[in-house]
C-alpha cells in the first residue's frame, strides 16, 4: 500500500525550521492503519520477538496494536515521572529539545527478543535511548520499525547493526 497521501506535511511545527510528519490521517483511515499494523507484525515474526517496546507518546499507537495481534507483551517506555516502579533511566537530545525516558527494571528480563516500534525516525536520539534501556535490562534489539525515516538525518549510522523496517521515506 501507498500510505504517502495518509501523511500531511506541516511545516514549522513544533517549532520554526522544523517539518512536521502528521500520522493521523493514516491512524485516522481504518483499512490504513489495519495494513500498516499487519507490515510490522509480519516484521515482528520475522525477527521472533518475544516483546514490543515502544516510545512515549506515539510509539504507543503503533506498538500496541502490534502486540496485541501477536498475544505478546508491550513494554511502555515514558517520559520523567510516570512510571511508578524502580526503572532504568537514559537522557538524549530530540529533534528539537532534549528529554530522558524510563523503563520499568522488571519489564525486559535477559533473553528476551525486542522489536522496538515507534511512529518515526528522525535524529534516532529516542530510538538510542530506548535501545539502551531495553539493553540495559537484559534485552536483545532484534528489529526497529517505523512508519516514517527522516534519511537526511542519517540516524541509520547509529542504528546499522539492527533490522530496520519502515514504510515511508523523505
Ligand atoms: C517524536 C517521534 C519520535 C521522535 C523521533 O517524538 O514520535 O519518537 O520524535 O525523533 P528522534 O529520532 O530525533 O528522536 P516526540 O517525543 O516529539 O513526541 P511524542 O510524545 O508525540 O511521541
Ligand atoms: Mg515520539
Amino acid at each position: 500500500m501507498d500510505y504517502s497521501k495518509y501523511i500531511k506535511n506541516v511545516p514549522n511545527f513544533p517549532v520554526e525550521g522544523i517539518q512536521f510528519k502528521d500520522i493521523t490521517p493514516l491512524i485516522g483511515d481504518g483499512q490504513a492503519f489495519k495494513a500498516c499494523i499487519d507490515e510490522f507484525v509480519d516484521f515482528a515474526k520475522e525477527k521472533q520477538a518475544n516483546k514490543i517496546v515502544g516510545p512515549d507518546a506515539r510509539g504507543f499507537i503503533v506498538g500496541a496494536p502490534v502486540a496485541y495481534a501477536m498475544a505478546i507483551p508491550f513494554v511502555p517506555i515514558r517520559k520523567p515521572g510516570k512510571l511508578p516502579r524502580e526503572t532504568y533511566s537514559y537522557d538524549y537530545d530530540l529533534e528539537y529539545g532534549s528529554n530522558s525516558l524510563s523503563m520499568h527494571k522488571d519489564a525486559i528480563v535477559k533473553g528476551d527478543k525486542v522489536v522496538i516500534m515507534d511512529d518515526l525516525l528522525a535524529t534516532g536520539g529516542t530510538l538510542e535511548a530506548t535501545i539502551k534501556l531495553v539493553e540495559e535490562a537484559g534485552g536483545q534489539v532484534v528489529g526497529l520499525g517505523f512508519i516514517i525515516e527522516l534519511v537526511d538525518l542519517n540516524a541509520r549510522n547509529k542504528l546499522d547493526k539492527y533490522p530496520i523496517k519502515v514504510l515511508l521515506k523523505y
